[in-house]
């Protein structure tokens, strides 16, 4: 299944500009070169996929929601995106190289994009990623389940929509579907958001929603504060939130016999 999330493009444009800043310097991880094919797997707003456009490299984003990519289109008319679920993709002619930033832990199930990503690469091509990685927003999410199991007095299972796999975990479907790892790395990225005391609520808004389809429409507000209230020890200071990211990085090549 991939996570259904109904993108709101401007606010995320617009409050939730730290998601593609942060992505800034996997390009440099990324060297682009000019005349290079180059697919942006989950372009968003298509920030970064302008960023490897100026390298000079003939770059293509793609992304499942048609609404990040009409602002894209709008914020980039000269660079080429299109709608496309990440987990069918099959281009026409194969990539020189495949980038993602902060898209992957969307796409379920991985195997499927990490196929996608396989076939779009020519042997030797080079797949350069960053995405959630075990232990992403655990603060988060625990507040969110204890929120929700103690609203309606049950555990709700299956909560968390994400995909945040350890490296070995990642490694091995990488490794199983043709693609040698270079590199990856496992790092803490606690980000502050903006908006001082509503910075939490605002995150929630943009991208907690699917953890929240299992709790009915008037119970939300009440389980959103009481999360809130249970992640302030861990995430409030000095005036702002933080989001607990923990990010994985990850360089790996197509095998040239695949
Ligand atoms: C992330 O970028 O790590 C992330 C964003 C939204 C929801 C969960 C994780």
């Amino acid at each position: 299944m991939v996570c259904q999330n109904a993108w709101n493009a401007s606010l995320y444009d617009d409050r939730h500009a730290f998601v593609y800043q942060h992505g800034a310097d996997l390009i440099d991880l990324l060297k682009p070169q000019p005349g290079e094919r180059i697919l942006d797997l989950g372009c968003g707003t298509g920030h970064l996929t302008a960023k490897i456009a100026d390298a000079g490299a003939d770059v293509l984003g793609i992304d499942a929601s048609s609404a990040m990519v009409e602002q894209a289109r709008r914020n980039f008319p000269g660079v080429s995106f299109e709608v496309a679920d990440a987990r069918g993709f099959r281009p026409d002619r194969p990539f020189d190289a495949v980038f993602s930033n902060a898209a992957l832990h969307w796409i379920r199930p991985p195997g499927a994009a990490v196929e996608t990503i396989a076939c779009a690469l020519k042997a030797g091509g080079r797949f350069v990623a960053e995405f959630g990685g075990r232990g992403n927003v655990r603060q988060i999410v625990t507040a969110l389940e204890a929120a929700i199991g103690g609203h309606f007095g049950r555990v709700v299972e299956d909560l968390n929509p994400w995909y945040f796999p350890s490296i070995a975990e990642y490694a091995s479907l990488l490794e199983r579907a043709g693609l040698e790892v270079r590199d990856a790395w496992l790092f803490d990225r606690p980000t502050p958001l903006d908006d001082g005391d509503t910075g939490m609520a605002n995150w929630l808004a943009m991208f907690g929603e699917p953890c929240l389809t299992a709790v009915p429409e008037e119970g939300r507000s009440e389980v959103i504060a009481r999360a809130i209230e249970l992640m302030r020890p861990h995430l409030w200071g000095e005036g702002r939130w933080t989001a607990d990211y923990r990010r994985l990085r990850v360089v790996a090549v197509k095998d040239d016999e695949r």
